[in-house]
């Protein structure tokens, strides 16, 4: 066997004479302290190394300290560099433990005895300064090669000392590519720890599985929050409480003009909350949020009546303007909304009272002028209503018409709204933030830092670990601030994330396929779909252009082992290996590769965003969203007062918390990127990057069109405003 130079170990190199003659003089150089991350303005070339690497002995090293930490480090921080053929010495870079601050850069001159070849890997050690161990964020370490090219090498996570960390040159390369024994090793070694810290666990049989933690600080410190994070969520959480803990134990039945409810909403409350407040009650704007409300998800086109909604021409004739149902049908302007994944689903125990919800069917009409309006709500899915034979004859289950008594509808249309708030648990909830976290936890566990889907994709992944385990711990459980207030429990809510995890499928995940399957290419004025389709197609884009610049071939994608296992763990681990999802299970050619990752990346930005964007505009007017009503559906008209709804609608204490929860996660974060806008350099090849800085021009574009049409809007649709969109889902 033929002995390679790179296999001799620390103790022969001094043999080699590789003397580091200087690394003194460690001055903080530019040192930014202010809380903004500055752009770093360098060019890094593509190529490894050129000619330059055989002979070049002075490097100049810049190791830049991340400001996502408390403080810096006093730890004695060293590196060691990894040549093709030879390995240096190790390198102090603070001599005597000399602070290093926090989003500070240090730039340390190295002379060396003899050239290192291509670099390889940059090793780095951190020891602490007695027992003291600080662990300290490194974002990245620059290596400028004779006063020439400059060589980055970038990380972006936590240094401690019980492990050694290697940071790997920015160009982006596949495992058949990572040729050099000991890149091949430290890529092993990298998913072998990467595999440790990140386990799967299952929470729930039947839904997608997620990681083992039960509080963010049992995650590895690498996707825990921020010191900033961290510091704005406590302060948005401080912050919503203080403004309702004046109502928290309020049993107060609100009243009929819901007066001092916008208090709850002080200095948030925009142009949209004014308007839903004006608004809530009336039937365009009723059907109007099945389009561009925070779950435009349900509402599709209607061919054929459901056989369980047997609604008359007699019954609509009044809201068709002259026109017949079945005319309408044909021409494609009757539309249904059907929350049958609701049914039979019981009700939570709110402040010592039972609560109700039901599982309504819809029926719209999308009449002349444009409007989306409900002419027929039924609360039941069954034809007759539950207790149908309590009284020894069948009951049949009320179709309610805009014609009937005002509150009568009223009412029917609240049951409607409290389904849609519900349904927010499989709409956001499930399809964004669980999903979510099944691509960050396949990313991190199967994805080594140079392959280019990982430098693609870990952008998109920030801290979406940290704020689902908040959620799951904080917010949703019964007892936590939503769970112990919304009509959904412990039980109903694993039901129905059951029921909805069993339905998934790849067709819905992809928005031009979600509008197709529901029929909603041509309904009018749909701002969801119009924007959306816009922000998938930019999405794609970047995809296509980041992706195809590294799989040029059906090889390149099936010999991608690392590609593979990321896959097939979403499959199984996401989508229970279920084969009716349509998920697939490996990848054969680049272009699947392309839609699959877009349709990742479309999910955890834009789609996350137009549900939580408008979740918070919409859901903060209480009646237009409740969390749970305390009566249960009404079985005959006739008979409903503004009285009774008030009676149904939460009273004033449960009320509060849900809104400030709601409030909470709307509030502006520091440490958050609008899309495409990232705060990490990982790729250090030109073409992607010029792919990204197209993305953001294109996505720029959009948001001016988006203003500009919104402008001429009574109600502007902003929720899917690229401005708007955050690159990962993390509050
Ligand atoms: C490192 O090399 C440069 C260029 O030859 C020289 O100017 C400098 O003095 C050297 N530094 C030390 C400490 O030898
Ligand atoms: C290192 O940087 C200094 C100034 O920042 C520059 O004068 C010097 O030429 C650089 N040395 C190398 C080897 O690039
Ligand atoms: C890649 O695979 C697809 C599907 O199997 C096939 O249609 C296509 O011709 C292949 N491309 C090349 C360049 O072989
Ligand atoms: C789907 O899975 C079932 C059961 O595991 C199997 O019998 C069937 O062949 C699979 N279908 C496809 C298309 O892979």
């Amino acid at each position: 066997m033929r002995r390679l130079p790179y296999v001799l170990h620390f103790s022969n190199m001094l043999a080699l004479h590789i003397l580091v003659i200087l690394c003194l003089h460690l001055s903080p150089s530019s040192a930014n302290h202010d809380d903004q991350h500055v752009p770093i303005e360098t060019k890094f070339t593509a190529d490894i190394l050129t000619n330059t690497a055989a002979t070049c002995l002075h490097y100049n090293l810049t190791l830049y300290i991340g400001d996502g930490s408390r403080e810096g480090t006093r730890n004695l921080v060293s590196v060691v560099l990894h040549g093709v053929g030879l390995v240096s010495e190790p390198i102090e870079l603070n001599a005597r433990h000399t602070r290093l601050e926090r989003g500070s850069i240090y730039q340390v001159p190295v002379n060396l005895s003899a050239p290192l070849g291509e670099l390889i890997t940059i090793e780095l050690h951190s020891q602490p300064l007695l027992r003291i161990d600080d662990t300290w964020l490194c974002d990245k370490i620059t290596v400028q090669l004779c006063e020439g090219e400059e060589l980055l090498f970038p990380f972006y996570r936590w240094v401690n000392h019980q492990q050694t960390q290697f940071l790997r040159p920015a160009t982006a390369i596949f495992e058949s590519q990572d040729v050099n024994p000991i890149g091949q090793k430290q890529r092993r070694m990298e998913l072998e720890q990467s595999r440790k810290k990140y386990r799967w666990s299952i929470y729930e049989d039947g839904l997608p599985a997620t990681v083992a933690a039960e509080k963010s600080h049992d995650l590895p410190k690498d996707v825990q929050y921020s010191a900033k994070m961290a510091k704005d969520h406590a302060s948005a959480i401080q912050h919503a409480e203080e403004t309702i803990k004046h109502l928290l134990t309020s049993t107060e039945q609100w009243d009929h003009k819901f007066s001092g409810l916008e208090h709850l909403m002080p200095g948030a409350r925009s142009q949209i909350y004014e308007y839903v407040k004006e608004h809530w009650a009336e039937d365009s704007f009723f059907g109007y949020q099945f389009l561009n409300g925070f779950n435009p998800m349900v509402i599709q086109r209607c061919s054929e009546l459901p056989k369980n909604f047997p609604v008359t021409e007699e019954m609509v004739r009044d809201s068709m303007g002259g026109s017949t149902l079945e005319q309408e049908m044909k021409d494609g302007n009757i539309f249904l909304v059907d929350y049958r994944i609701l049914d039979g689903l019981v009700g939570n125990i709110v402040h010592d009272e039972q609560t109700y919800l039901a599982a309504p069917l819809v029926l719209l009409y999308a009449n002349p002028k444009g409007q989306m309006m409900p002419i027929a709500i039924q609360l039941t899915q069954e034809v007759t209503v539950p207790d149908a034979c309590v009284k020894g004859e069948l009951k049949q289950s009320p179709i309610f018409l805009p014609t009937d008594g005002k509150y009568d509808w009223l009412l029917a249309k609240t049951f409607v709204r409290l389904a849609d708030s519900v349904h927010l648990m499989v709409t956001l909830w499930l399809r964004t933030y669980l999903l979510g976290e099944v691509f960050s936890m396949a990313t991190l566990r199967n994805l080594p830092s140079t392959h280019p889907l990982y430098k693609l994709l870990i952008p998109h992944t920030r801290y979406n670990l940290a704020v689902n385990v908040i959620g799951r711990s904080m917010v949703m459980n019964e007892g936590g601030h939503l769970g112990k207030y919304s009509t959904v429990g412990d039980e109903t809510r694993t039901e129905l994330l059951k029921r909805a995890t069993a339905s998934l499928t790849y067709g819905t995940l992809c928005l031009p396929c979600n509008i197709f399957v529901r029929g909603l290419q041509t309904v009018p004025n749909y701002y969801y779909r119009d924007d959306g389709l816009k922000v998938f197609n930019i999405i794609n884009k970047y995809v296509d252009g980041v992706l195809t610049h590294y799989y040029t071939s059906n090889d390149s994608v099936v010999e991608d082992a690392e590609l593979q296992n990321w896959i097939s763990e979403i499959f199984t681990k996401g989508f229970l290996g279920n084969n009716q999802t349509g998920i697939p299970q490996f990848f054969t050619t680049p272009p699947e590769v392309v839609k699959f990752v877009t349709m990742v990346i479309f999910t955890i930005t834009a789609q996350h965003a137009a549900v939580q964007n408008a979740k918070f505009e919409f859901g903060g007017w209480m009646p237009n969203a409740p969390f749970a009503l305390r009566r249960p559906p009404p079985t005959e008209k006739g008979h409903a007062t503004m009285e009774q709804i008030l009676e149904a609608l939460p009273d004033k204490g449960s009320t509060a918390m849900p809104i400030a929860v709601l409030k909470h996660s709307s509030e502006d974060y520091s440490d958050v990127y609008p899309l495409g806008h990232f705060p990490e350099q990982l790729f250090g090849e030109e073409a992607p990057l010029k792919v990204i800085e197209a993305f953001r021009s294109d996505l720029k574009v959009l948001s001016d069109a988006i203003d500009e049409r919104n402008a001429q809007l009574e109600l502007p649709y902003t929720p899917l405003n690229p401005r708007d969109i955050i690159n990962s889902i993390c509050k």
